[in-house]
């Protein structure tokens, strides 16, 4: 298929190099430059604008950053430059309220399609992804979708498949600050790294999505993957979800406010595991 993708951040790039090795042609288009590097010399085509990338693609996707920026591209240029027999994919992790906006304002060719799964899963094939809206718009997106991932699920509209997505998502950073608080319990009592290794990396309390980053909420690792920004957002999003139905989510709320400190204390572009580090520094 040609296919063009908006976002050169971490998934965008990630999307677009699967894509391309998977042998379909691709146009990638971001708002800074000089975030292309690899795609352009893996083949894919560096757009100078929206309008350029979309030029005569069957899919365009979005992969940006939050609700702001995918309503800047998509209700801004895109919606003038998109072709009628374009399908358009916003991959980002955004709002319900604003997939369902993004279904009207691109009736019969929107699908929201979040993405479960870190840059290294989208690369290898190994994400999940949730795909949200008309069946035979899924069906239709299928020589795409299939070289991305083998598992796809489905649902059946756009907010519902953000919904999915944003409930797994509150799961993983709940549990990464559960992670970094039991570590402090251990070496507050005197227990050694080493000790805390032994005793829960390989325990049953531990799911994988948590055990990928055992190491890294141990060393206060700031590898970026999914950033700290990123993290507050999304427990943002999962509380505004809950609020929607007059419910209060009090743990989520302390999730949100840990991120936003990290990122407000130069954690920014650090990755999730690195919340760690507040408790290291006994300021949590
Ligand atoms: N990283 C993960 O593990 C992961 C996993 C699943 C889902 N996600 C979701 O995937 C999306 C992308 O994440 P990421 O890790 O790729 O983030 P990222 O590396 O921070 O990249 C963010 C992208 O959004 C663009 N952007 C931000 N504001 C913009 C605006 N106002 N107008 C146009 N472009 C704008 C950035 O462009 P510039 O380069 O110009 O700033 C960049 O291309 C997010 O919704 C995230 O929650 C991430």
């Amino acid at each position: 298929m040609d296919i063009a993708v908006l976002g050169m951040g971490r998934m965008g790039r990630a999307l677009a190099g699967r894509l391309l090795e998977s042998g379909h042609r691709v146009a990638v288009w971001n708002r800074s430059k000089d975030k292309a590097g690899e795609i352009v010399s893996q083949g894919g085509r560096e757009a100078d604008s929206i309008v350029d990338a979309v030029d005569g693609v069957d899919v365009a996707i979005t992969m940006l950053a939050n609700d702001h920026a995918v309503r800047e591209v998509a209700l801004g240029e895109l919606r003038s430059a998109i072709a009628h027999k374009t399908i358009y994919v916003d991959c980002s992790t955004v709002s319900p309220a604003l997939s369902g906006e993004l279904a009207e304002a691109f009736p019969g060719r929107f699908l929201a399609v979040p993405v479960v799964g870190s840059p290294l899963a989208v690369r290898a094939g190994q994400a999940v992804y949730l795909a949200g809206g008309n069946g035979d718009l899924i069906d239709r997106l299928a020589p795409a979708l299939s070289s991305l991932s083998s598992t796809v699920r489905r649902y059946d509209t756009a907010s519902l498949a953000l919904a999915a997505k944003v409930t797994n998502n509150l799961l993983l950073l709940s549990q990464v600050i559960s992670l970094a608080e039991a570590f402090t319990v251990g070496r507050s009592g005197g227990l050694s790294d080493d000790q805390l290794r032994e005793l829960l990396s390989s325990s049953p309390l531990l799911p994988q999505g948590l055990k990928n980053r055992f190491e890294g909420v141990l060393t206060g690792s700031q590898d970026p993957w999914w950033t700290t920004v990123l993290g507050a957002k999304d427990a943002g999003l999962a509380i505004d979800i809950a609020r929607g139905a007059d419910v209060d989510l009090p743990q989520a709320t302390v999730v949100q406010q840990l991120y936003e400190k990290a990122a407000a204390e130069g954690l920014d572009d650090a990755d999730i595991s690195a919340v760690t580090q507040l408790y290291q520094d006994g300021t949590p």
